[in-house]
C-alpha cells in the first residue's frame, strides 16, 4: 500500500525519476477509469485552494475513483468542536483509499498520519510541506530537461521563511543534485543554508546564475497574523519582464500559484515566452494521478 505522503527526504534521485517516468507514462496514454480500481478518496481542505483541490478531484475522477469533499470546517463536525484529529478519523473508518489534506500549522499532520489506518497525501500543511507541488514542479522541469536534474540551477524568488512549497523543493531538489539560489529581502531569508544553497544579494546576477526561477508569493495573511512589516525596495526583488528578455540562456520562469502580480512578479513577466506557470497546472493532475494510482498497488 503507498504510504502517506507528507516528507519527501526519502524520496531517492533514483525513485523521484522513475516516478516520472510513470507520470510521463501517464500522460502519454488517455487515463480510463480502472474497473478493478473502484474506490474513493476524501479531501478534506480546512484552508482555501484552487489548483491542489481541483487537480486532486480532476485526477481521481479520471481514474474512476470517487471524491468525498469538505471544504473549510464551516459546515462540518469541526464547527462543532470536534477535533480535526478525530474528525480524520472518522472519514478513515469511511474506508477511502487515502485522505488528501490541506491544513493550517495547528494541526499535527505527520502525527496525525502516523496513526491512521489509511494514507493521508499531504495537500499542502501551513508552513511545513507541500509535497505535491514540489513534485509537480520538478516533473515540469523533467519533461524541459530531459530527465537531467545533476548541477542545474534553481533560483527562488519572494518569500522564503513561510514557503511550504520551498519546504518540500529543499528535501526533493536536494536529492536531485540541483543547485539552490535565494533573492529575497534579508526579513524573508531562510536562516540557515545547506552546502547545495545560496543567498544572493544582487537581483542582476541572481538571474544570470539560474536554469529556472520559481517565484513564491508574498505571504501577507500569515504577516498580518505574526504582526511582521516588512520594508524593502520592491524594484530589488520584483522579477520584471525588462529583467528576462535579455538574458542569455532564458531561464524557464515557474510559480506554483497563485502569483501576486505585482509583487513578486510585475504583471509584464506574462510576456516573457519561457514561462511554464499554466504546464505545472497541468503536470499536476498527471503527478497527482500518478500518486492515486499507486494506492490500488
Ligand atoms: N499552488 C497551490 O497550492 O495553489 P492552490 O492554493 O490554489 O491550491
Amino acid at each position: 500500500m503507498q504510504k502517506s505522503l507528507i516528507d519527501l527526504s526519502s524520496w531517492s534521485e533514483s525513485h523521484t525519476l522513475t516516478f516520472f517516468q510513470e507520470v510521463q507514462k501517464l500522460k502519454s496514454s488517455p487515463l480510463k477509469p480502472m474497473g478493478a480500481f473502484w474506490g474513493s478518496v476524501a479531501l478534506v481542505f480546512l484552508e482555501p485552494s484552487t489548483r491542489t483541490r481541483l487537480s486532486f478531484e480532476r485526477a481521481a475522477h479520471r481514474l474512476g475513483l470517487q471524491t468525498q469533499l469538505v471544504s473549510g470546517s464551516s459546515g462540518s463536525s469541526i464547527e462543532k468542536g470536534e477535533s480535526i484529529e478525530e474528525t480524520l478519523q472518522n472519514i478513515a473508518a469511511m474506508l477511502p483509499k487515502a485522505i488528501v489534506v490541506r491544513c493550517g500549522d495547528d494541526v499535527a499532520l505527520s502525527e496525525i498520519a502516523s496513526k491512521l489506518p489509511v494514507p493521508v497525501l499531504c495537500a499542502g500543511w501551513g508552513k511545513q510541506a507541500h509535497p505535491t507541488q514540489a513534485l509537480l514542479d520538478a516533473y515540469t522541469l523533467f519533461e524541459k530537461w530531459k530527465g537531467h536534474f545533476k548541477h542545474k540551477r534553481i533560483l527562488f524568488v519572494g518569500d522564503m521563511i513561510h514557503s511550504r512549497v520551498l519546504a518540500s523543493h529543499r528535501q526533493l531538489l536536494k536529492n536531485l543534485n540541483c543547485q539552490v539560489g535565494y533573492l529575497s529581502p534579508e526579513a524573508w531569508r531562510l536562516p540557515s543554508l545547506h552546502n547545495f544553497e545560496q543567498n544572493f544579494e544582487n537581483k542582476k546576477s541572481a538571474l544570470e546564475w539560474a536554469d529556472a526561477i520559481i517565484g513564491l508569493r508574498w505571504q501577507k495573511e500569515r504577516h498580518i497574523s505574526t504582526g511582521e512589516q516588512v520594508r524593502f525596495d520592491v524594484s530589488d526583488y520584483q522579477i520584471t519582464y525588462d529583467d528576462l528578455k535579455d538574458l542569455p540562456d532564458q531561464p524557464w520562469v515557474m510559480h506554483p500559484g497563485p502569483v501576486g502580480w505585482g509583487e513578486e512578479f510585475s504583471a509584464s513577466v506574462k510576456d516573457y515566452a519561457h514561462q511554464l506557470i499554466l504546464d505545472q497546472v497541468t503536470s499536476g493532475v498527471f503527478v497527482r494521478a500518478c500518486l492515486l494510482s499507486r494506492l490500488g498497488e
